[in-house]
């Protein structure tokens, strides 16, 4: 049987260790942010922003989804939404193509896939070589793809977190800008410790983007 030692919640690793304030892009990024459905990670980019934690702009929201939640954080923080409903497109390719020409009409200079759950091609990643970020829960390479937060519960690891890295065409891939560990609870659902996940994606997103908006 294993054995569990008190564990302190809130605490968590960062890496890298670093504030905020010397990591602002000097000039303002354009940001396109995609995402498929909740947009929690929209929203707090979109805080720290308006908090001038990040200093960024977000051009536009693409969503796949009509029924995208993301949509309406968009609306109420005054975001353009574009909806690009992968029903409409035969192929990904086709949708990919439909996103870039959306992505360059608003300008945008560094892409965040916030919850996209559309595999891409590389019509879209030549787009944008290495101006594509995503976010995942889990500290890859561990648990990659869908159901990730299921996937480390079923492996039984005592330590999770989520990850910030460049997009590449392989799934979940990619160098790694930022990441975040949270330890898994012996009570823990999967809906508990996505929770807990999430907190740490919210810190880790908008410093990730920073980061990288200075290269
Ligand atoms: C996040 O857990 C992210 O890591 C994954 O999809 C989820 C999106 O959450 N790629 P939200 O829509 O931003 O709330």
């Amino acid at each position: 049987m294993s054995q569990y030692y008190p564990i302190d919640t809130s605490s968590s690793l960062i890496s890298p260790d670093i504030s905020t304030n010397n990591l602002q892009p000097t000039k303002p990024l354009k940001l396109g942010v995609m995402a498929s459905g909740n947009g929690s990670n929209f929203d707090v980019v979109a805080q720290a922003i308006q908090e001038e934690r990040l200093n960024a702009q977000i051009q536009v929201l693409i969503y796949n989804n009509p029924s995208a939640k993301a949509a309406v954080r968009a609306a109420n923080r005054g975001v353009e939404a574009v909806l690009l409903n992968h029903r409409d497109y035969k192929k990904r390719e086709d949708l990919d193509r439909a996103i870039v020409k959306t992505l360059q009409q608003y300008n945008v200079d560094l892409v965040i896939m916030a919850g996209w759950m559309r595999l891409v091609t590389q019509e879209l990643i030549d787009a944008f070589p290495d101006k594509i970020i995503n976010i995942h829960p889990s500290l890859l390479p561990s648990f990659k793809g869908v159901r990730a937060v299921e996937q480390a519960l079923a492996a039984g690891v005592k330590i999770t977190g989520c990850t910030v890295h460049l997009l590449r065409l392989e799934m979940d891939s990619g160098p790694i800008l930022m990441q975040a560990a949270v330890p898994v609870l012996p009570d823990d659902t999967a809906a508990t410790l996505h929770a807990r996940i999430q907190i740490q994606e919210h810190r880790i997103l908008p410093l990730a983007i920073a980061a990288i908006g200075n290269r």
